[in-house]
């Protein structure tokens, strides 16, 4: 008997009951939380005289709810995603250049079905990373795997696994989830061999895996940014712009708009 149908047995001194054997038989079966909701669910049934079909419908559906509560929150953990910035307490009437109904279909994730890119660009504060986080977590959500990293994090990353053999290489996180968010590009320029390792990445996840980057640059700095090679940044943004979406966020800061209104106030 496993540990789990040993916890279902009856406590010592408590009276068998005809319940607690399917309770431990669907134990044993490996639906727990169906188990642990059956009694109550009968009790239900019982009363609202519900049909046999109904009943096992809803404590199936027990079974489901749970379980895929469960995998969303182990995915959320495993993804690295921050806490506490999704669309629902995103402020779009703050920030008016983001179209919500672009948000919305973003959303849906198909972009992510398709492997393609997101670029998310704009001044410090206007909501790149909340949104990349929020964005990451409905991903999660539909079922993708994602692995949120800002870029000093990936690159000292990509620096330490660059001499493991390739076996143990593309077990990484960073090639092979289904999103990969670069959080706040363009803060630090790359020297040569990071801009190399970001291309070998950027290379590899192409047609593969979906990327979304936020950046306070425009595209016409990455050459900049890639260690001044402008025959890189052509090679990395050929790759990362031929499926993409791009969304430029003009706009203020949110962190700011405190101070504003402080200052408004006073004046
Ligand atoms: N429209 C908004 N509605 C609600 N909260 C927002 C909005 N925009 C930004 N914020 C909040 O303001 C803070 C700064 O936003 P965020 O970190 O997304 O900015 P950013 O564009 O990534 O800036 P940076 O370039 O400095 O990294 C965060 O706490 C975020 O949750
Ligand atoms: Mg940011």
């Amino acid at each position: 008997m496993s540990a789990r149908a040993a916890t279902a047995a009856p406590a010592k001194g408590r009276p068998k009951v005809d319940l607690d054997a399917t309770v431990e038989r669907l134990h044993r079966l490996g639906l727990g939380h169906a188990a642990e909701r059956l009694s109550e669910r009968l009790g239900a049934a019982t009363k609202d005289e519900l049909a046999p079909h109904a009943f096992l419908d809803r404590l199936l559906d027990d079974e489901l709810t749970e379980r895929e509560e469960r995998r969303v929150k182990t995915s959320l953990k495993l993804s690295g995603l921050p806490t506490g910035q999704t669309l629902g307490n995103f402020d779009f009437a703050f920030q008016p250049s983001i179209e919500r109904s672009r948000i919305e279909t973003l959303a849906t994730c198909a972009w992510l079905r398709e492997k393609q890119t997101l670029l998310i660009q704009g001044p410090p504060g206007v909501g790149k990373t909340h949104l990349a986080i929020a964005l990451g977590v409905k991903a999660v959500e539909h079922g993708f795997s994602v692995s949120f990293q800002r870029l000093d994090e990936l690159l000292s990353a990509l620096k330490r696994d660059n001499e493991l053999p390739w076996s143990r290489l593309r077990r990484k996180k960073y090639l092979n989830v289904a999103l990969l968010v670069i959080d706040e590009m363009g803060f630090e320029p790359m020297n040569r061999h990071e801009a190399s390792l970001f291309f070998r990445l950027v290379g590899y996840r192409y047609g593969r895996g979906s990327i979304l980057i936020t950046t306070n640059k425009g595209i016409k700095d990455w050459p900049e940014l890639l260690a001044g090679d402008e025959i890189l940044a052509t090679a990395i943004l050929d790759r990362l712009l031929h499926h993409s979406h791009v969304l430029n966020i003009k706009g203020r800061s949110y962190r700011l708009r405190d101070l504003e209104q402080a200052i408004s106030l006073r004046q």
